[in-house]
């Protein structure tokens, strides 16, 4: 069976005693699957809490940062550099459409934000909302989320995710790509049954522990 990620952006959601019963209440409703990655992107803030938790209880979950800075460290004041994280997250998300929106990040940034991430070992998980967006050397692991999909309760149609998605990895060397967009558990199997889709990118159905493990579950 193909591997599955299950990628869940909290964005700026959640206090460090709700991330916590979050992970209380989600532990028993998921098992280790060696053909699933459950990842949870809460806020910087909330990270070190969440990775003590899940290494004290041997959970089956990774734990990803929503961004990074795009310098080594230094004199970047309000920056989190991608060496500070690399004991706290395998992955990090780069290029989400809010970033590129509310924060103007562009593609060069998004470039050196990669190469960071990568030279602290991390995995970047890198958004892109068209086919025509580059996608840096060195991604593997990248998601396809439409802008008028994201957070609508619109997901994209699964023809178009599928046709969108062959293309981008027609054009770029990534080995898996997700698709992100208003995805919930009655929809999830629509996308994780497409044969170029490897998972889902969730936001607002994953900061529930019901729903998320519901979503998991029908995939
Ligand atoms: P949504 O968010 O599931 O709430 O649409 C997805 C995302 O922004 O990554």
């Amino acid at each position: 069976m193909k591997k599955q990620f299950f990628i869940a952006n909290w964005k700026s959601h959640k206090t460090a005693s709700e991330a916590l019963s979050f992970l209380k209440e989600f532990a028993p409703l998921i098992s280790e699957k060696e053909d699933q990655q459950i990842i949870i992107c809460p806020p910087f803030d909330l990270l070190e809490t969440c990775s003590t938790y899940i290494k004290t209880h041997h959970l089956p979950l990774a734990l990803g940062a929503q961004n990074i800075s795009p310098f080594p460290e230094g004199a970047y004041t309000g920056e989190v550099s991608a060496r500070s994280l690399k004991d706290l997250v395998q992955y990090t998300i780069i290029g989400h459409s809010e970033r590129r929106h509310y924060f103007h990040e562009t593609d060069d940034m998004l470039k050196e934000k990669v190469q960071q991430a990568l030279a602290a070992n991390l995995t970047p998980i890198y958004c892109v909302s068209s086919e025509s967006q580059p996608i840096p050397q060195g991604v593997t692991l990248a998601a396809f989320e439409p802008l008028d999909a994201i957070g609508s309760g619109k997901p994209e149609n699964p023809e178009t995710v599928e046709k969108v998605t062959r293309s981008i990895q027609e054009k770029n060397a990534v080995s898996y790509i997700l698709y992100g967009g208003s995805v919930t558990a009655t929809d999830v199997h629509q996308y994780t049954q497409l044969p170029s889709i490897s998972g889902v990118l969730v936001g607002g159905a994953s900061l529930d522990p019901t729903a998320f493990a519901q979503l998991i579950q029908h995939a």
